[in-house]
């Protein structure tokens, strides 16, 4: 039997700290501490789950400046869009830098004149004709065209022949 005069419980422990905190109130705080922690945490989960898993990648149709950007007879790498603009004296054409083997990212080795894979070894010419190695075919060709206010615009959704080249 306990003594009821004294303060304190069964084992001999005051009810109140010195604080004045009791068991009671200390075990509710741990308890709503406890559900805040995973309220939140399946807040986050939640959220986590009804947020879009959406890829954003480059638009297809893209500006790419003005035809003076471009001297004749170069090769220019847009980095962005992965695409080449190759300007000779007949005009320009857009070709694409995704290899035809494998999707690796080719290179324009100006030293060569080539485009070169540098996962397999395949060369193409600047126009994307294939010279050696394991791909299938040539580079595609994008289409290009000039916006109403004169500036380069490649659609990379429209592969046209590779003989069709825009004069400015
Ligand atoms: S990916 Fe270009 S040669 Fe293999």
């Amino acid at each position: 039997m306990t003594d009821s005069s004294k303060p304190g419980n069964a084992a001999g422990l005051p009810k109140t700290t010195e604080a004045g905190v009791s068991r009671r109130d200390f075990l509710n705080e741990i308890t709503f501490a406890a559900l805040g922690i995973a309220a939140g945490g399946s807040a986050i989960v939640t959220y986590g789950y009804l947020e879009p898993n959406v890829l954003f990648e480059p638009p297809t149709k893209f500006r790419a400046g003005a035809p003076d950007l471009y001297p004749v007879n170069t090769v220019t790498y847009l980095p962005e869009q992965q695409v080449y603009i190759v300007r000779t004296r007949e005009g320009f054409y857009a070709v694409s830098a995704v290899c035809t083997h494998l999707g690796c990212i080719t290179q324009w080795k100006p030293e060569a004149e080539q485009i070169a894979c540098p996962c397999h070894g395949s060369k193409f010419r600047a126009d994307g004709r294939k010279i050696e190695g394991p791909a299938p075919r040539p580079l595609p060709h994008f289409s290009i065209g000039l916006t109403p206010d004169g500036e380069l615009q490649v659609d990379k959704l429209e592969t046209i022949n590779p003989n069709q080249v825009l004069r400015t």
